[in-house]
This record gives C-alpha cells, structure tokens and sequence, in this order.
C-alpha cells in the first residue's frame, strides 16, 4: 500500500486500486459510471493540452486548487459529468493529486478507482487478484487521511478474501478504517481537504457530501 504516489513502484503484475477520494476517482467513478469510454491522465496542465490536440474530440478536465482549469471543459465536481456531458467521451484529466496517482499506476495490470461511493463495488472487483497495491493520491506528495481511510475499509472488506494486508502503512489504514456511513462523511467532512474545498463555496461543500456517501454505485469500471 502507497500512502501517496512517490512513496514506491507498482509492478505490472499487481491490480491497483487508486485512490483520491477529494475528489478525482469520486469524480471518475460518477464519470465512468455516466459512460465515459476512457480516462487519460496528465502530470500537467500543459501535458492535458498536448494530449487534447492528439485527441481532439476529448474533453480536457481537471483542476488547480480545487478550482476547473481555464480554458479546460470540465472541473472536478462529480456533478459535472453527466451522461449527456460525458457519454462515449474521452476524457483528459489533469487533476492536482489524483492525476499523478493515476500516472504511478500506470505499468499496473489494471487500475481500479478507490472511492466511498462504490467501496463494496470496488472490494467485489479486486477480491480475486493474487497481488493488489492500493495507491493513495494524498495530497501534493504528502498524507491524507480520507485516502488512508479508504485504504483501511478496502482492506478490512478483502480480508475474508484472504487479503493480508503487509507494512505499516497498511496496518495503519485498518486503523483508520470507519465503521459505517456516518462515520465515513464526518470524516471526510472534517478533513483537510474537505474544510478546504468546503470553504470554496456551496458548489464545492455540495461536491464533499457527494464524494463522502457509501456505496451509491453498486459496480466499479477500470480506469
Ligand atoms: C484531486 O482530486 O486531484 C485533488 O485532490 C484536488 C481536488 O480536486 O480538490
């Protein structure tokens, strides 16, 4: 388990769950589960617009400090990707933290988004894999506890699978593990991103309270 992307290598035999719950694979799960038919990610702004003229027909998402990037089509409110919006879309995304997590799975054998609003769906989707990595974006290289706590649910849902969970990392996650709904928004809620985004406006207080509900979706697309 990686609390954040720089902290090790994902190897192409292992699944990877990634994880960014404010709010890039919250945002993508809503996406994909809208029918969006491809996620790239981009390091950066301008790597997002490079690979916009070599997908012309793609729609450049992400954001900086929370906030959509100028110019871009979308932001990262899971609100925005409605079907109508997304539907047999690609989609470019350059987002702040989930973006780079995305990127350090890249030689992975599969990338599954990690989010609150499809937990089970996801646990189900990687119960059968014989070696799983758990990337956690965190945020700007650094610990975040709603990512860490993700991992821990995950973690807790795949042990009658037969999951060990290995490092202290993974032990610390299980410690965060919440126990229920309730627990799993006052958590996000009260984290740092979520004060931060919360502060941004209504718009962004209404994207907290979407990305903290469990299990809205009941099946996870890879990434
Ligand atoms: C991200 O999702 O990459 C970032 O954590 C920032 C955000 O969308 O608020």
């Amino acid at each position: 388990m990686l609390l954040s992307p720089s902290a090790g290598e994902v190897g192409a035999r292992e699944a990877a769950v990634v994880v960014d719950i404010l709010r890039a694979t919250s945002t993508l799960t809503f996406a994909l589960a809208a029918g969006a038919s491809r996620v790239i990610p981009a390091a950066t702004v301008e790597a997002a617009r490079q690979l916009r003229r070599e997908h012309p027909d793609a729609l450049l998402c992400g954001e900086r400090d929370g906030r959509r990037i100028p110019g871009f089509d979308l932001g990262n409110s899971p609100d925005e990707y409605r079907p109508e919006v997304v539907r047999g879309r690609t989609l470019v995304f350059a987002s702040t933290n989930g973006s780079q997590a995305m990127l350090a799975a890249a030689r992975a054998r599969r990338r599954v988004p990690g989010a609150f609003v499809s937990a089970s769906a996801t646990a189900r989707a990687v119960a059968g894999e014989r070696a799983l990595v758990v990337v956690c974006a965190g945020k700007l290289g650094g610990f975040c506890i709603e990512d860490a706590a993700f991992a821990g649910w995950l973690l807790r849902a795949l042990s009658p699978a037969g999951f060990e969970p290995e490092g202290a990392e993974a032990r610390l996650a299980l410690n965060l593990a919440p126990a229920d709904a309730a627990e799993v928004a006052a958590m996000v809620a009260g984290s740092a991103h979520g004060r931060y985004l919360s502060a941004l406006g209504s718009e962004f207080r209404r994207d907290v309270a979407i990305c903290s509900q469990l299990d809205v979706f009941q099946s996870v697309r890879d990434l």
